[in-house]
């Protein structure tokens, strides 16, 4: 918990022993107006206990609380008591704690090392990886960050759709209609390709759809033309996949993909028939949910072949065994959430404990213009498309604005990526999406390139200063960070710890995203409003300080985003 508001439900506990300090903790709010202080304790609860009204309760406690010297003061307003930070000691002691803790602000060991197993990305492989998977990996890819910086240990697990029923289709096409060369070439577009065309040829001839069902089949037993096939297809849209992972910056532990299940099913599927809980229903096994308001949940054909549940079932169980994990979560679009559901069910129903760790984090859908993103009709738009017109986009601006800036191509790429990122993370995880190439462009405005060219500026700043001086405690005087506008800055700094745990508890990237827009935008007016390297030299040095405390806030605050965070740009 924040430092600070642990002092003050220190404080109040020692007045109201009725409570137990952690609900006093919990009760703490961030008042929304600057005169109501900085922290505040409702004392709406009480009243029935201490038989006065909480107006009363709040004013005695104001008057009889002691608190600690960070604070300046604390007063009550209605049923309040407000707490007021002493605004030159705590500019002093975050610029002091920012500097000092560089990257690890906001870090705590709250997950005591607790395994996080994280499913995200999981593109299907001769399919396109497009910008719906997109929110897959960079929300993942962020709370990834942000758990391991909360001192959780995070797997990172990447289920590749490398198994199913498409492969059979697209097995199908490439003996009518494929080329090797293009495959190696261009994996997941002629694979895309190929399984379009499937689609078109099979509207006609339904006899494809058999040829694809027993193609897979074959698979599945171990056919050998069929697996070498496979392998092929995998291996070389692992290749490409992979680009684009290296240009995301994202990294997974596990590329344990739906095959690395396949021998691993069957061992599951008897365990649930030891369980009675399978039922046929014409020659398919099922596992009935009725009695839960869903329907069956299906875990094998009546050819035999298994399903993506069956094999999220299995992935569960051996994830469980393996890492024994304390919270495993999946991300993916809201339109899988009853096959969670079921498939949650089931894990329960075999007797499992652990179903309630299982957590399925759906997002909105993306959406380009006005059309949901489909694969079959072939109407999508390419990640790469998307990441590579950014920075060809960047490189323009770059030419015009500052021809001379070195690593011109690095910038390019941290820059360009880093709007696409921001712009999908800034997003509520579960609202829709319109993906629009202006708004995943833009450079002003609550955007990535915005918080980066904050960033920056004060990189600038901090370059053009003596080095020496800054963020030294010795050196620096509060006093001189006590007005309203720097002392914005230093609030935003001092709850970014707060974003950073709201943002896991919900599980939701965009908290941080939308505080480093807020610092980045308190910093803007600071900058905007006070000299800095003019001023004179002690409140030079003070000013420094905070450009510098910024700047390791805004980086730390980005990276955990999984955004670079340029020196120049
Ligand atoms: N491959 C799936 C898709 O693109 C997502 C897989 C999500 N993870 C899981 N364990 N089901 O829709």
């Amino acid at each position: 918990m924040n430092q600070y508001k642990e002092m003050v439900a220190v404080a109040i506990a020692a007045h109201v022993p009725e409570i137990d300090m952690r609900d006093i903790s919990t009760m703490i709010e961030t008042p929304p107006e600057a005169h109501m202080g900085d922290y505040a304790f409702p004392c709406f609860r009480l009243a029935k206990t201490m038989r006065k009204s909480p107006q009363l309760i709040a004013e005695d406690l104001s008057n009889k609380i002691t608190y600690p010297d960070i604070f300046e003061k604390c007063m009550n307003e209605g049923a309040y008591v407000n707490f007021f930070f002493n605004r030159k000691k705590l500019a002093e002691e975050m610029i002091d704690q920012v500097l000092a803790e560089k990257e690890f602000f906001g870090s705590s060991k709250e997950g005591n090392g607790k395994i996080i197993c994280i499913d995200y990305s999981a593109p299907n492989i001769a399919k396109p990886f497009h910008v719906g998977h997109l929110r897959s990996t960079v929300i993942g890819n962020a709370l990834y960050k942000i758990y391991s910086h909360l001192g959780y240990t995070c797997i990172g697990i990447n289920h590749l759709g490398d198994w199913g029923t498409q492969f059979g289709k697209v097995i199908v096409a490439y003996r009518n209609w494929g080329d090797a060369k293009a495959i190696e070439k261009e994996p997941i577009q002629s694979l895309l390709d190929l399984y379009v065309k499937f689609h078109e040829e099979a509207e006609d001839n339904p006899v494809l759809e058999d040829e694809a069902r027993e193609w897979f089949t074959k698979m599945e037993k171990g056919d050998e033309e069929a697996l070498s096939l496979w392998k092929w297809f995998s291996t070389e849209t692992i290749k490409e996949l992979e680009k684009i992972y290296a240009l995301l910056g994202v990294k997974f532990d596990y590329y344990t993909g739906e095959s690395f299940y396949n021998d691993k099913m069957e061992p599951v599927l008897r365990d649930l028939a030891d369980k009675n809980l399978l039922t046929e229903s014409q020659g398919a096994t099922m596992i009935d949910l009725e009695a839960y308001g869903m329907p069956p949940c299906l875990v094998q054909k009546s050819d035999g072949s298994t399903l993506y549940a069956t094999r999220d079932i299995t992935a569960a169980i051996y994830r469980k065994n393996t890492y024994d994990f304390f919270k495993c979560l999946y991300l993916t679009d809201y339109s899988q959430k009853l096959h969670f559901a079921q498939w949650f069910k089931v894990i329960e129903l075999m007797g499992f404990e652990w179903h309630l760790d299982l957590l399925h984090l759906p997002f909105g859908r993306v959406t380009h213009e006005g059309r949901r993103i489909q694969t079959r009709k072939g109407t999508v738009v390419l990640l790469d498309e998307v990441l590579n017109g950014a920075i060809d986009r960047v490189k323009e601006i770059i030419e015009e604005k500052n021809p001379n800036l070195e690593n011109k191509l690095e910038t390019a790429v941290a820059v360009g990526v880093g709007a696409v990122v921001f712009n999908d993370l800034s997003n509520n995880r579960i609202k829709d999406i319109s993906f629009s190439w202006e708004t995943a462009f833009s450079f002003e405005g609550e955007t990535g390139p915005y918080v980066q060219y904050t960033h920056a500026r004060a990189c600038s700043v901090l370059r053009k200063a003596s080095e020496a001086a800054i963020g030294q405690s010795n050196h620096l005087d509060g006093q001189f960070l006590t007005d309203d506008i720097s002392y914005e800055v230093i609030r935003q700094i001092e709850q970014f710890g707060d974003s950073i745990v709201d943002a896991k508890n919900k599980n939701e990237p965009s908290i941080l995203t939308r505080h480093i827009i807020d610092l980045a935008q308190a910093f803007n007016r600071f900058y905007h409003d006070h000299p800095v390297l003019n001023a004179e030299p002690k409140q030079r040095n003070a000013r420094l300080a905070l450009v510098a405390a910024v700047k390791e806030t805004l980086s730390t605050g980005l990276s955990l985003l999984g955004i670079q965070a340029p020196e120049k740009m």
